[in-house]
């Protein structure tokens, strides 16, 4: 049976420890893998703007030995009106995966309803499951280890960042924090199952309106923008509480680790100095897109 990965619980705790090892082996070297040579092509489309994801999915094919092609909504028949499953039926016919950054979820679950071949979420407008792998990558280059580990993130929490900390690191055996406004918490069900998967793997999830609560103790930082790609402007002023400050920074561990996915917005959700500061571990994730998504694309379909 086909498998797509379009959201963080779409792999089991198993599998995802797998697909982050297969990763760690990709870093140490970077070139000794190529499942996809032939070349195998595989379909990158964008409905969003994008630097990382279209820069570590286009050069991460090409070094498993294939063919990446990448389409932007502005120049590809998706973008005037050619039906998702239409598109299907023709990428299915002449590539091995299709990786799509889009809009609602039911878009890219339409797309790998009509697809024998892999489908990936490039980033949903509710779950941003790549941006998770190599967070966890990095995570667990950082701590060792990534069940047990306490992560708090703040701001936007009914984005698609707080909904993959959820999903991936409950997944993970984390403890996951989410500190975040009244009217942005988390979607209920996204809440739910990511406290379903938590009691089978000795995770745990709390969702605050308390951003110091959130941070203390912890052992990662995370936040995101406050304003997610689509969304109409919102009053940013709620979540000036929750920007990742050196306050906050002062109340987790000492050697806490900080993230954020990028692009970030110096010293609205993250203090300038705490971005470019000695805990920040941005530049390692954002590389880290590279190794988590070849490892996940191998995994899809060598399996
Ligand atoms: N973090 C991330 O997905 O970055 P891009 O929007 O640049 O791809
Ligand atoms: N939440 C952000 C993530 C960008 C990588 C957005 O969707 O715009």
């Amino acid at each position: 049976m086909t498998r797509h990965f379009l959201r963080d619980d779409d792999l089991t705790p198993a599998e995802q420890a797998e697909v982050l090892a297969l990763a760690a082996r990709m870093k140490a070297d970077r070139y000794g893998f190529k499942p996809l040579a032939g070349p195998r092509s595989v379909a990158v489309l964008f409905d969003k703007h994008s630097t990382r994801t279209r820069v570590s999915f286009t050069a991460g094919i090409a070094e498993l030995g294939g063919n990446p092609l990448v389409l932007d909504a502005g120049s590809s028949q998706l973008g005037r009106g050619e039906s998702i499953a239409d598109t299907a039926r023709v990428l299915e016919r002449i590539c091995a995966a299709i990786v799509w950054r889009t809009f609602g979820q039911e878009r890219i679950e339409e797309m790998a309803g009509a697809s024998s071949v892999p489908v990936v979420n490039a980033l949903t407008d509710q779950f941003h499951p790549c941006q998770i792998l190599a967070d966890l990558q990095t995570i667990q280059e950082a701590k060792g280890k990534l069940a047990g580990v306490t992560l708090a993130y703040f701001g936007d929490g009914a984005n698609n960042m707080a909904h993959s900390y959820l999903l991936g690191g409950a997944t993970a055996g984390m403890h996951v924090r989410i500190a975040a406004p009244e009217g942005h918490l988390p979607d209920r069900g996204v809440w739910h199952r990511a406290e379903e998967i938590a009691k089978t793997t000795g995770g745990s999830v709390e969702v605050t309106t308390d951003a110091r609560q959130a941070a203390a103790g912890a052992d990662v930082l995370a936040t995101d923008t406050w304003v997610s790609m689509g969304q109409a402007e919102v009053d940013q002023a709620v979540y000036v509480p929750y920007a990742l400050t050196a306050e906050l920074v002062a109340l987790a561990r000492q050697d806490v680790s900080v993230l954020h996915c990028l692009p970030a917005y110096r010293d609205k959700e993250i203090a300038a100095s705490v971005l470019d500061g000695p805990h920040s571990l941005v530049w390692d994730e954002a590389e880290n897109r590279l190794h988590a998504q070849k490892a996940l694309l191998t995994w899809l379909l060598e399996r």
